[in-house]
């Protein structure tokens, strides 16, 4: 039992830190500035918090130092107008961590080659954490994971320290919601769910977050905040998948998916539209669902609406090839082999320059694997990174795209449908374009080289 001396003790440090996050006192440290860490930074700074951003990438680090931003939708005056007076400071010195009195963990949480939760840059940024934690701090964990990943593995760590959770420090679980690309809602702008164990870590959190954003969603455990965010993204999953079986199953009956989907939506309520495609990409619906598959099995339950969705949406890039092949066949006599196809966009989404678990991808290896001669252009994507499970297409290159490189191909294959294209251009020079978004729906009436796919 506490003394009445050691609560007010412990009441001080949790009332000291109310009141520094409610008047952005707080110094607010963001471990991992990628795709979720940076964008958060500028919610926080744009709240005149003074921001510590830690990663481990050096040349992440060098860039912002720069005042180079390495995401489209941050740009590079935003990063100086941030980092003016020391108010945010990119860093990959674990000294700073002492400073920081929240701490919000958004690294990456991705699959091992055996589709299993990879939690080593978790533990790692924990361990880190851990050297250097102090009483006081306010500690978030942001990344997408597993139910039980906050009590189970993160405080374990963390209370190696020796200091306790919700007396010493105080930890919390709030799941991101960015949608890269999406214009209508940043960050700043989007609910947060908020789960905490205990009473003290869940005000704090709360605190926190209700500086930065217009609503905060309170939940009473860690636990119930992953399943709110796996839950999210397993909807998105399970209807892709739907939606992509749907396509199959209409285009033998000569019905088009996106003028059902485009009439069904009129619908007010009951129904919610999502689209298909050649299948699914980006960090994080592909992967998250399995997370909870793996979590499932220690209850020895199965997942199985994810498993089924999984290979309904991980067959889409077959389907894809497999249309094109009787397109060609049917069209000019042509089989694939030897072909010259074109790849229009490798980003996994619409106008942005992410292509991490992109289907082109996948579609570019299998067109590779019948000996097609296949490029991509993309305008969001000059070179394509290392990724993880396709080193080979690494350092490839996209064309220069103009009205005579289009007559080249035998084939060109919209896979991403980035705005800034002009599809009436492709259908007039393209001997057959492949529509996987109905990127073409304006002027594909006038054209009879275009195939939905
Ligand atoms: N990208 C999205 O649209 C999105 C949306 C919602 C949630 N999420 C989730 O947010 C998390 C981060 O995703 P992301 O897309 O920003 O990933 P990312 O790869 O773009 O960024 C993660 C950053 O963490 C850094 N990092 C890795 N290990 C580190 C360590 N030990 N210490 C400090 N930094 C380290 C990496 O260098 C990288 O810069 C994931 O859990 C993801 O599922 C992502």
């Amino acid at each position: 039992m506490s003394t009445g001396l050691l609560e007010d003790f412990q009441g001080s440090f949790v009332d000291e830190l109310e009141i520094n996050l409610k008047n952005k006192k707080a110094i607010i440290g963001v471990m991992g500035l990628g795709y979720v860490g940076l964008p958060l930074v500028r919610a926080l700074r744009n709240r005149n918090f003074k921001v510590i951003g830690f990663d481990t990438d050096t040349q992440k680090i060098k860039s912002l130092e720069e005042n180079r931003s390495y995401i489209k939708s941050v740009s590079n005056e935003e990063i100086k107008k941030f980092r003016q007076d020391d108010n945010f400071i990119p860093t990959h010195d674990v000294n700073y961590i002492k400073n920081m009195d929240a701490i919000l963990i958004c690294v990456p949480t991705p699959l091992t080659k055996y589709r299993e939760p990879d939690m080593r840059y978790v533990v790692a940024i924990a361990e880190r954490i851990r050297q250097n934690l102090r009483k006081g701090q306010l500690v978030v964990l942001e990344s997408t994971t597993y139910p039980g990943t906050t009590v189970e593995m993160l405080k374990p760590i963390l209370e190696k320290s020796g200091l306790v959770v919700d007396e010493d420090f105080f930890l919390a679980y709030s799941p991101e919601r960015e949608d890269p690309g999406n214009l209508l809602f940043e960050t700043a702008q989007i609910p947060k769910v908020v789960g905490a164990d205990h009473e003290n870590s869940r005000r704090l959190a709360v605190a926190l977050y209700e500086q930065i954003v217009p609503k905060v969603v309170e939940v009473n455990s860690a636990a119930t905040a992953e399943a709110v965010k796996l839950t999210e993204n397993i909807f998105r999953f399970v209807n892709i998948g739907l939606v992509n079986e749907l396509k199959t199953i209409f285009d033998k009956m000569n019905i088009n998916i996106w003028e059902v989907i485009e009439a069904a939506k009129t619908k007010p309520f009951g129904f919610m539209p999502f689209y298909p495609g050649p299948g699914l990409g980006g960090h994080c619906i592909p992967i998250d669902p399995f997370y909870l598959t793996w979590k499932a099995r220690e209850y020895g339950l199965a997942t199985q609406y994810i498993e089924l969705s999984g290979q309904i949406n991980g067959r889409m890039p077959h389907y894809v090839i497999e249309r094109l092949r009787e397109e060609m066949d049917l069209r000019f006599s042509k089989g694939l082999r030897g072909s010259k196809v074109l790849i229009l966009g490798m980003a996994y989404k619409k106008n942005i320059e992410d292509v991490r678990e992109s289907p082109s991808l996948v579609v570019y290896e299998l067109l590779k694997s019948k000996q097609v001669n296949v490029d991509f252009y993309d305008s969001h994507v000059s070179e394509i990174p290392e990724i993880p499970g396709h080193r080979e297409l690494s350092g490839l290159k996209s064309i220069h795209f103009s009205e005579e490189s289009l007559k080249t191909y035998d084939a060109v294959l919209i896979c991403t449908d980035h705005d800034d294209l002009d599809y009436e251009l492709i259908l007039k020079n393209s001997k057959l374009v492949l529509d996987t978004r109905n990127a073409t729906r304006d002027f594909s009436k006038d054209y009879d080289n275009v195939v939905k796919a």
